[in-house]
């Protein structure tokens, strides 16, 4: 399609219609970003949009991909999850794929390269696995080592389930009653047995993981964007790995499900929550920027990896897309962890703040999801929009400027209000010179947009103003 038709499409599609939207979910902060939008709700087929549970997906996205079962989707209906991103998010599959892609690079002797994939602690799938387990612990035993595997059972969310073991006959106990369980026809579940990791970054005595939200536009071409903003989780009771305290579930589990129910913790007197720049400001005044900078690096680097690592399994049907939450740790020599990636992020608010980050990173979510079919019309997405920043395109990683000392915006200033209007401002003008005929500045502009601007090298950049 050439540039005047494409506008003119926009223009059409504009002025003909709203757009519609269907969702499964009523009770989250999507809902109330999806009518914040002054989208139109509809139980019909003719969403532009549907914003959908798992459940939805799996009863009405076969693994086939829409075109082959299910639902014919027209060219710009978009769904909100890929059909099989459990092999991202179930925690024995994502396990799986990590460990494949590892193998693979060792097989090929890129022993550089399978080192970068080791952010993930020894996994194993039980019971499947259990006499891989059983032998590992015996040997870590044997070496005089102290150890702590943490038990989660694959699919479920908000730390249930979840329960730490120090002893093998913990693990004996488990698996002869999961036996019996099967024995006896009732619901049991497969786990994943996980080293539990006993040295933390601490702040303030206590345990923290992060919350952070990557958006995949697509798998081939790998496409993802990094929002801004996130959280560090905190457990509201000190550290310790006292063998009488592992039950203890407010010490070691920091989802804020869990945290929330400690009769000792006050809302109102402690916020168990800590932006992801609080934290950066604190790792930089405690460790130096250098430092600071590196973990952020290194969390940025693992995401990619990690969506790398099932690049070739995942159904890349194009109407996809997916914003997930990665919970991520530190230990204390500063190397983060991938703890595990959620298909469905918490879309609750128990604070205004809460809210407000939530309701911003679903906003520009839908932007950069482009349901307006406003990029669709120049050909390609804008490196930024609001909150999100492209982390990885067509070409690759995307590098920040040469002789900028913050390599990844993760965690670095949320200007969206300002930058959406900057955005809509020069979208507006570059609209209207096309529609006017044909200006020589337009495709200046359109690669000021779209690409960013050029360094005098010739790579790409993205505007770097005000990190902190
Ligand atoms: N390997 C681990 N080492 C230390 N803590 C862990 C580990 N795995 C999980 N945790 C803690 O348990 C919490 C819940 O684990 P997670 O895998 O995220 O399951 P869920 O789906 O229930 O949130 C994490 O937020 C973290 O605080
Ligand atoms: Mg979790």
């Amino acid at each position: 399609m050439d540039r005047e038709k494409r506008f003119l499409g926009y223009r059409q599609y504009n002025a003909s219609r709203v757009i519609r939207f269907g969702t499964t979910m009523h009770n989250c902060l999507s809902y109330q970003a999806l009518k914040n939008k002054q989208w139109q709700e509809t139980q019909l087929d003719d969403w532009d949009i549907f914003y959908a549970d798992t459940g939805w997906i799996h009863e009405n996205l076969p693994y086939s991909g829409f075109a082959s079962g299910g639902l014919r989707l027209n060219e710009w209906q978009k769904v909100n999850h890929f059909p099989n991103h459990v092999e991202l998010t179930r925690k024995d599959l994502m396990v799986k794929n990590l460990k494949r892609m590892k193998k693979q690079c060792e097989k090929e002797g890129r022993h550089e390269d399978a080192k970068a994939f080791d952010f993930f602690p020894q996994t194993y799938h039980m019971p499947s696995e259990s006499s891989l387990f059983i032998r590992q612990f015996k040997e870590i035993k044997a070496a005089g080592e102290n150890q702590i595997w943490i038990m989660k059972p694959i699919g479920r969310a908000q730390g249930k389930g979840i329960f730490l073991v120090n002893k093998l006959s913990q693990i004996e106990t488990w698996l002869k009653e999961r036996g019996n369980q099967k024995a006896e026809n009732c619901c049991y579940e497969d786990y994943v047995c996980q080293r539990y990791l006993d040295n933390p970054l601490l702040v303030s005595g206590r345990k923290f993981d992060i919350r952070i939200y990557a958006l995949c536009l697509s798998y081939v071409p790998l496409k993802v964007y990094l929002y801004r903003d996130g959280f560090a989780r905190f457990s509201n009771t000190r550290f310790n790995t006292n063998k009488d305290e592992l039950t203890n579930n407010y010490i070691h589990l920091t989802n804020h499900a869990i945290q929330k129910q400690d009769a000792s913790y006050n809302a109102k007197v402690t916020d168990l929550k800590w932006p992801i720049r609080s934290l950066r400001r604190y790792l930089s005044a405690t460790f130096g920027p250098e430092v600071e900078n590196k973990v952020f690096d290194d969390i940025q680097q693992l995401i990619i990896n990690s969506l790398i690592s099932v690049q070739k399994v995942i159904i890349n049907d194009r109407h996809c897309f997916e914003l997930y939450g990665y919970d991520i740790m530190i230990s204390d020599d500063l190397k983060p962890w991938l703890i595990e990636v959620n298909a469905s992020p918490s879309m609750s608010a128990d604070t205004d703040s809460d809210r407000k980050l939530k309701l911003g990173l679903l906003d520009d979510m839908f932007s950069v999801v482009d349901v307006e079919q406003k990029w669709t019309s120049f050909g390609k997405t804008p490196p930024r929009i609001g909150g999100f920043d492209v982390i990885y395109d067509e070409n690759g990683p995307v590098k920040q400027h040469a002789n900028s000392s913050v390599h990844s915006f993760l965690g670095c200033a949320n200007d969206r209000e300002r930058q959406l209007q900057q955005l809509q401002k020069q979208w507006e003008a570059c609209n209207s010179r096309a529609m006017s005929g044909t200006d020589s500045h337009e495709d200046l502009a359109m690669e000021h947009i779209v690409n960013g601007t050029k360094a005098s090298n010739g790579t790409k950049t993205l505007h770097t103003a005000a990190f902190r």
